[in-house]
């Protein structure tokens, strides 16, 4: 019986297939129910006491080199299987997933394509902001009630630093560095400090926008709103509401007449037909001379468009909350493929 396990031992030594096959036979033959080691281990009772101890010593070291064997085998294969698979040119991919740009990615550049047709530059700034650009220099002193229009994130540490709550805090720098005429759109992140809900949430988008020339009048004014609204929704009936911004004067909100021709038209405009969709107003001549431009010389007209408003009317998006959510399959409907060429914005 000792001679039989030489021989099983050289057999399992000298035993290379690769093929998975092959590999789980020689399994089966050794370590199955019926397999040799089963059938060994059953006649090891009837070997002689003396005997005994060798043969079960032998036995062990088959079973284990059986094992290890099939261990070794099974991972070669699995080896030679992945270069197969690399190998064969004819398999279908793996499907890519692309990203896709963000509703509000799109949107802005839309803005920002709108307007630089017509002679704006684009001016950015830092989201990080001291009171004086983001307030005192925009005609908001100190102590002014107006401050409270804006619930502010202030920096613990220093009550003179803010995340900024507008981007006409870019136009203050632009003022400052610039000289007239100024022609410029600042599109950015800006933070407010209120309840989150399906309308408003303490981070958004906006775009402003600012002109300042020696001749800039309210009808100015009212031309660009009405070619914006022309070229971004395609509607020209718009009204301008009078409003208070402390730092233009006089000041309007814009609503554009959206129709009445749909439930969900009725809804969104709670059944006016009319939606608002900017601030606006003559820049107050007290902010040019804080950044240092010549009120008797220069007059100017500053807007302010939410991103996610826009976005939420073009999209029929009814959560703003769902913007900020980063649901890969959430915007892969709204958003636009990138790798899709023809496709200039998915507007
Ligand atoms: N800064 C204003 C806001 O954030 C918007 C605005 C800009 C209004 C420019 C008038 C002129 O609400």
């Amino acid at each position: 019986m000792i001679s039989d396990l030489d021989k099983y031992r050289t057999e399992v030594s000298s035993f290379k297939e690769t093929s998975s096959d092959k590999i789980e036979s020689f399994r089966i033959k050794y370590l199955g129910k019926k397999g040799i080691l089963n059938d060994l281990f059953t006649k090891f009772k009837s070997v002689p006491d003396k005997e005994k101890r060798e043969f079960g010593r032998s036995l062990n070291v088959l079973k284990d080199m059986v094992l290890k064997k099939v261990e070794l085998l099974k991972s070669q294969n699995f080896q030679v299987e992945k270069i197969k698979i690399s190998e064969d040119l004819s398999r279908t991919a793996y499907p890519i997933h692309s990203g896709s740009r963000h509703p509000i990615s799109i949107v802005t550049a839309k803005i920002i394509d709108i307007f630089s047709q017509i002679g704006f530059n684009i001016s950015e700034g830092p989201e990080i902001e001291d009171d004086w650009h983001n307030f005192t220099a925009l005609n908001l002193e100190e102590n002014h009630p107006a401050r409270d229009m804006q619930d502010t994130f202030f920096i613990q540490s220093s009550p003179d630093i803010l995340l900024r709550t507008h981007t006409s805090s870019v136009q203050v720098r632009y003022m400052e560095k610039n000289i007239p005429p100024i022609r410029t759109i600042s599109p950015g992140r800006v933070y407010r400090n209120e309840a989150i809900s399906s309308r408003s949430h303490c981070i958004f988008h906006q775009v402003e926008g600012l002109y300042i020339d020696d001749q800039v009048s309210f009808s100015s004014l009212k031309q660009i709103i009405l070619y914006f609204t022309k070229a971004l929704f395609g509607k020209s009936k718009i009204r301008f509401r009078p409003s208070y911004f402390p730092f233009t004067e006089p000041s309007a909100e814009v609503d554009i007449f959206w129709g009445l021709e749909s439930e969900t038209d009725y809804r969104i405009t709670k059944g006016t037909g009319w939606l608002e969709i900017m601030g606006c107003g003559m820049v107050d001549p007290n902010v040019l001379s804080n950044c240092n431009i010549d009120p008797e010389k220069f007059s100017g007209y500053a807007f302010g468009i939410g991103i996610e408003r826009i976005a939420m009317l073009k999209y029929g998006i009814t959560d703003i909350r769902s913007f900020y959510e980063s649901d890969f399959r959430w915007i892969q409907h709204y958003g636009f493929n990138p790798l899709d060429l023809n496709s200039t914005s998915g507007l």
